[in-house]
């Protein structure tokens, strides 16, 4: 599917044991590093997604300091675990760009959660794209262009799909609009797990 040319879908890229097995390693992430709520910058308005992260870097917000990249978790203070192997190999096959991802935001939806649009433009090299790996219920994605009102493509994100926001895409307004509920029995509780991966840093730098 092109909706410019550096937005890429890889449907089902994990198949399912791969899927189980990355459910498992996101799992001991969170062991370490629990997921928290995290609040808009200066309304503290709790966002519907729980979040933690992996990586030497990861996005946090909150109502005093806002939209950042930090190496600890804002809760317990500790370090973000290191990036799952398989993620690493994903953005190794997919992202085309000689680093290593430094952060793995990972949210979890609940039913109710969505994602308003928004850009991830928090990052200094915009050269790497974000990678973003879907586990758990089917979720309709959104995704734009550089302008907030630009027009919008919609599409059912499934569990072991792979999508790829680079070049001409990777300032493009995205979002989720809603959860499809009981659509996978993936994760036991239910719910989906969205993980995206990003190189924060310029390498060198
Ligand atoms: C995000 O853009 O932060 C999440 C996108 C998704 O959940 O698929
Ligand atoms: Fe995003």
């Amino acid at each position: 599917m092109s909706i410019s040319q550096g937005f890429r879908s890889l449907p089902g890229y994990f198949e399912p044991a791969a899927q189980i097995r990355l459910v498992e390693a996101i799992r001991c992430v969170i062991a370490d590093a629990p997921l928290y709520v995290p609040a808009m910058p200066k309304t503290g308005k709790q966002m519907s997604v729980r979040m933690t992260n992996c990586g030497s870097l990861g996005w946090v917000t909150d109502k005093e300091r806002g939209y950042r990249y930090q190496a600890v978790h804002p809760v317990t203070e500790r370090p973000w675990p290191a990036i799952p192997c398989a993620l690493l190999d994903l953005w190794s096959g997919v992202a085309g760009y000689p680093a290593p991802p430094e952060a793995c935001l990972i949210n979890y939806y609940s039913h109710a959660a969505r994602m308003g649009s928004h850009r991830d433009a928090d990052e200094q090299d915009f050269a790497a794209p974000v990678v973003s790996v879907s586990l758990g219920d089917d979720a309709v994605f959104h995704v734009g262009g550089p302008g907030r009102n630009d027009p919008k493509t919609r599409m059912t994100l499934r569990s072991g799909d792979v999508v790829v926001l680079g070049g001409d895409a990777r300032l493009a307004y995205h979002g989720i609009d809603k959860m499809l509920p009981g659509t996978s029995s993936l994760l036991g509780e239910g719910g989906r797990f969205n993980l995206t991966l990003r190189r924060v840093t310029k390498p060198g730098s």
